[in-house]
Formats: C-alpha cells, structure tokens, sequence
C-alpha cells in the first residue's frame, strides 16, 4: 500500500520535507468558520454542487492569485481538487495519451511521475543544477523525443528548493511555445519565501495558455483539508472536470466554503504572515545547528525559500546506515535517493524545518549527530588515504 507519510512513533521527530506546522493552525477560527456558513448556508452546502468547487472558494483563489501571485485566474478557469495530487492526476488524464513523453525534473517529486505513468506517459529526465531545470538540454531532448508536457516545480525545485534562474524562465516559455508543448507548473510552497520577494509564477508570464498551473492550500494552511486546485484555460479545466466527475462528484464544499471565509476576511493571509516568520526563523536554528554539529562534513547553501534544507554529505558515509541507526535513537529524515529518477544513491539528504519547533529542531540534530558516532566509517581507498 503507498502512503504518503510513513508510520513513525510519536517520539520520533520526523525532518520530512514540505511539511507545514499544522499545530500553528487555529483550529478555534477554523471551527467558528464551517460553523458560521454551515448555520447560514447549511441546506446548500449539504446537497449536490458544482464539480468544479465551491463558487466562493474559486473567487477567493482567483482574486488571492491574481492580486498575489500575477496569474489570470478567474472563477470559470479554477478547478478545486482534493490537494494538488488529485490536479496533478486530472492533468495528467487530460493531457497525457499512451505512449505521450512527459519531461521530469531529476531529482524530483516522484508521486507526480507516478500519476504521469498511470495514464500511460513515457517519462524522460531532465537534470538539476545549481540554477534550477537544466532548459538548455529541452532542444536536445525534442531532437530525440516529441515531448507533449514537461512537469517543474520552477519556484522552490523539489526536493533542491533552487529558483529557476530568470534567464531559463524566458527560455523555457519561449520553448513551450515554439513548439506547443504544455508546461505544468506545480507552486506548491509559493509564499514560503523568505530572502526577498517570492518570484512570480511561469503562470504569470506566459501569454499562450502554455502553462497549467498547479496550487494547494496544504503547505500554507493544512494537508487534511485536501485543498488543492487547477488554473488553466477553459477546454482543459472542462475536461478534467469531466474526469473528476467520474471518479468523485465534488469536493467538500462546506470545508471549501469556511476556508473562502477565511481567505475573504484575510485570515489565511495573516496566518501566512506568522507562519512565513517562524518558519524562517526555524530555516536559520536548523542551518546553525547543522553547521555546529557536522561543520565541513555538511555542504549547504541556506535556501531563500522552501521548507527544507537540500544537502550534501561528505563521501564516505554510509547514508542508509545513517538513516537506520537515526531511527533507532528517534530522528527521521529523507536520502537523496528518494528522489532520483532511477533511485540512484547521491550523497544528499533533505532536512524539512517547517513542522518542528526550534527546539525539537536542536534536539533532532542532536539526534543525528548521536546516531552517527556509532557508525562505522566506510574505509578510505587507499589512494584517498595517502592524500
Ligand atoms: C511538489 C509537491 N507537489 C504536490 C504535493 C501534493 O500536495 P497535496 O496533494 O497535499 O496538495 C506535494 C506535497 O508534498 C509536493 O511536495
């Protein structure tokens, strides 16, 4: 069975990756909200209604994406989903054929590329660097392959966290568009952004109706909502909602209605706000503590936005080792290789700091650090040695 999160004891402290601090939201204005349109719209929310998503909820995203975020949103072109993996399962039905070719960042997130496969994509790899997707490989791709879609997440790479360099931004749209391929541009952690201003979306930019733009309100508020949602131009939101109805009516549309009260009275926005605060606060203990504890053996450039900490370890420690003993003395972290495209190891780790308190965050350290002193060190070859 495939679950997203594993089963960890409780006095484990889990450093995974993309996870909000759900203990920040307020439960109190949360209840108060679904209690307010249940008792005010009860009789409507409790019946059948739109497949694409509570009409209040898609005029509260589409004005927070347009005024936020630049993206042309309007109520007729947003398609609420439960949680950005049901839109990315719709987009890929919608999109994707048999046989079709859809370009991957490598590493990256694999539940994506699962829904890609499940309706049949051949998926092709497309490198990371330091700057983000590698765009300048896409013309030597298409040479090889008719490609149909490419998948990124441009703002905050998943798992890297790099913001896609302006210059390849450009780059990319212009392919896209010369060639009439349909890029789907996963913003999952948009506001999460701490050094500067977040970067607007490829969304934003793109005047062709190239880009399906893919959002959640998992990462800003609460992954047990399963508030994801599509932007896109009409055809293909009519499609997919098509799709959906076939497999799940609708939503929940009293949840979707109390959470576009929120967003409507700028209660999502301030909760944002504080979360932005402390999970940058949280994002410098982690680096500090890390740099403390494992000084040269660690190499990281801190992240200017995310929820994670993307970095490589010195050669010569046994990682798989490493994240079995941090079990074993209560810490739980996620190797690179659960990212790459053909699981291969990498000397990388990904530290998530958002969902834990500073403090759990030093303890988790301290963790890590007491499951690798008892760790046998890969013998040096010899050459190594003598260096
Ligand atoms: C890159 C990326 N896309 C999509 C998702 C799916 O999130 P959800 O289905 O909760 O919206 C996640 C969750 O971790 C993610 O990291």
């Amino acid at each position: 069975m495939y679950r997203a999160s594993q089963a960890h004891s409780p006095s484990t402290l889990v450093l995974a990756g993309g996870i909000p601090d759900v203990r920040l939201v307020s439960a109190t204005e949360l209840a108060r909200a679904y209690r307010r349109v249940l008792r005010h719209q009860g009789g409507a929310l409790l019946g059948y209604g739109d497949s694409l998503g509570h009409p209040r909820l898609r005029k509260a995203l589409a004005e927070m994406l347009s005024a936020t975020r630049g993206v042309a949103a309007t109520p007729e072109t947003v398609l609420i989903t439960r949680g950005s993996q049901m839109a990315l399962y719709l987009v890929a039905r919608t999109l994707v054929a048999p046989g079709d070719v859809v370009v991957v960042e490598d590493p990256g997130y694999r539940p994506a590329w699962e829904a890609f496969q499940l309706a049949g994509a051949k998926l092709v790899r497309l490198p990371v660097d330091g700057a983000g997707a590698c765009v300048k490989e896409l013309a030597t791709l298409s040479n090889r392959e008719r490609i149909r879609a490419l998948y990124l997440t441009p703002h905050h790479q998943y798992p890297t966290t790099v913001t896609l360099a302006a210059g390849r931004r450009l780059e990319l749209l212009e392919f896209a568009r010369t060639r009439h391929i349909a890029i789907i541009e996963d913003d999952y952690d948009h506001e999460f952004h701490y050094d500067g201003r977040p970067v607007l979306p490829l969304a934003s930019a793109d005047t062709t109706g190239a880009v399906i733009y893919i959002g959640t309100l998992s990462k800003v508020l609460a992954p047990g909502l399963r508030i994801g949602y599509i932007v896109a131009p009409s055809p293909l939101i009519e499609r997919a909602v098509a799709y959906r109805s076939f497999m799940d009516l609708q939503g929940d549309h009293a949840v979707e209605s109390a959470v576009a009260e929120l967003l409507e009275g700028g209660e999502v926005q301030r909760h944002i706000r504080r979360a932005r605060r402390i999970y940058h606060a949280r994002r410098d203990v982690l680096a500090e503590e890390l740099r403390k504890q494992f000084g040269a053996m660690f190499f990281f450039t801190v992240p200017t936005g995310g929820m994670a900490l993307w970095v490589r370890v010195e050669e010569g420690v046994d990682l798989s080792a490493w994240e079995l003993q941090g079990l074993r003395e209560g810490v739980a972290f996620q190797l690179g290789r659960r990212f790459t495209f053909d699981r291969e190891m990498i000397p990388y780790m990904r530290l998530g700091f958002a969902s834990r308190t500073e403090a759990e965050l030093k303890e988790a350290v301290r963790r890590m650090a007491r499951a690798l002193r008892t760790l046998p060190r890969k013998r040096l070859a010899k050459k190594e040695v003598r260096r």
